[in-house]
């Protein structure tokens, strides 16, 4: 594999993008929406610079990883030479079912499509596509150029030789891949989401304060960050795609997501990438700050 195409330039595609270049390859990055773009590359320079500053890569490799990257509007300009195509665009199955789509018309022949999808089937994705047993999940964790972990998500018609290609070539970015079976939330969602509902009930219902949560989390559990932190670094409007697929999945109440999220999605306070969520990150420095709905 040498052309990787990525789409979708968010809070995951720029950083599988990052990793991609950082290992060689060639790597189309697309969005529809050229701000992201713009914001993507910026944020992957920035990364690579406080890369350089800590010494783990110098000048040269950062640009070389610069020069592998090419940003496009334009999914048609690049599928056609793609080896690899991973989806990382909004959590929304209508949204990942039509890229399914047009990657699977516009791909080569034996182009593996991969979902970075946090919580969609896999087997429903791959259903759309004439390749069923070429298509994967490849599910990245957040920050990707520093998490260790790809959950490998085999569909119910992935192949075993897409799936042993895919944790080879997760092995080769220098990550740790994991293979698992295609079910809501698949492991690492299914056991995280219900943790991060429950701290935000706890919340709603006044059993503790934002602080109080994440500390009793971070001290008492040794978690690098609480949960209603760690909420606002995935993005609400993110954990709630996550929860509905949940609960629509096994339809089970226990997955019911809490109405608080519910409304901080509908008033668009979704966290970092908002600058407001259960923390208020307007003020652009490191230091945590209670979001102003949630002080005492
Ligand atoms: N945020 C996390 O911590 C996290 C972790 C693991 C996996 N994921 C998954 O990764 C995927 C992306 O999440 P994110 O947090 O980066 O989202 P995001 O909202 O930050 O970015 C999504 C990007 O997709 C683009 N997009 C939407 N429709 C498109 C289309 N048709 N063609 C091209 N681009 C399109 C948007 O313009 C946006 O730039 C989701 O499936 C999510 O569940 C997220």
């Amino acid at each position: 594999m040498k052309n990787i195409t990525v789409i979708g330039a968010g809070t995951m595609g720029n950083g599988i993008a990052h990793v991609f270049a950082m290992n060689g390859f060639h790597v189309n990055l697309v969005d529809m929406n050229p701000t992201s773009l713009e914001k993507a590359l910026a944020t992957i320079t920035k990364n690579l610079d406080r890369m350089v500053a800590k010494g783990g890569i110098d000048e040269a490799k950062k640009s070389e990883t610069l020069a592998n990257l090419h940003p496009t509007t334009s999914i048609e300009s690049c599928a056609p030479t793609s080896d690899l195509i991973v989806e990382a665009a909004t959590e929304n199955v209508e949204i990942k079912l039509s890229i399914f789509r047009q990657m699977d018309a516009l791909a080569p022949a034996h182009c593996i499509l991969a979902t970075n999808t946090s919580s969609i089937s896999i087997t429903k994705i791959a259903a759309v596509t004439n390749r069923p047993e070429q298509v994967i999940g490849m599910h990245f964790m957040n920050p990707v150029p520093v998490m260790k972990l790809v959950e490998v998500i085999r569909g119910y018609s992935t192949s075993n030789e897409v799936c042993s290609q895919i944790m080879e070539l997760s092995r080769n970015l220098g990550k740790v891949p994991v293979e698992v079976n295609d079910y809501p939330g698949f492991v690492a969602n299914r056991i995280l989401m219900p943790m991060i509902n429950e701290a935000i009930y706890t919340l709603f219902e006044g059993v503790g304060g934002v602080e109080e949560i994440d500390t009793v989390m971070k001290l008492g559990m040794a978690h690098p960050m609480g949960p209603l932190q760690l909420a606002d670094f995935i993005g609400l409007d993110v954990c709630l795609a996550i929860l509905h697929v949940l609960h629509d999945g096994f339809g089970n109440p226990k997955y019911a997501p809490c109405p608080l999220l519910v409304n901080m999605v509908m008033a668009k306070n979704l966290g970092v990438k908002s600058g407001k969520g259960f923390y208020d990150y307007s003020h652009g420095g490191k230091e945590l700050v209670v979001a102003p709905n949630f002080k005492k």
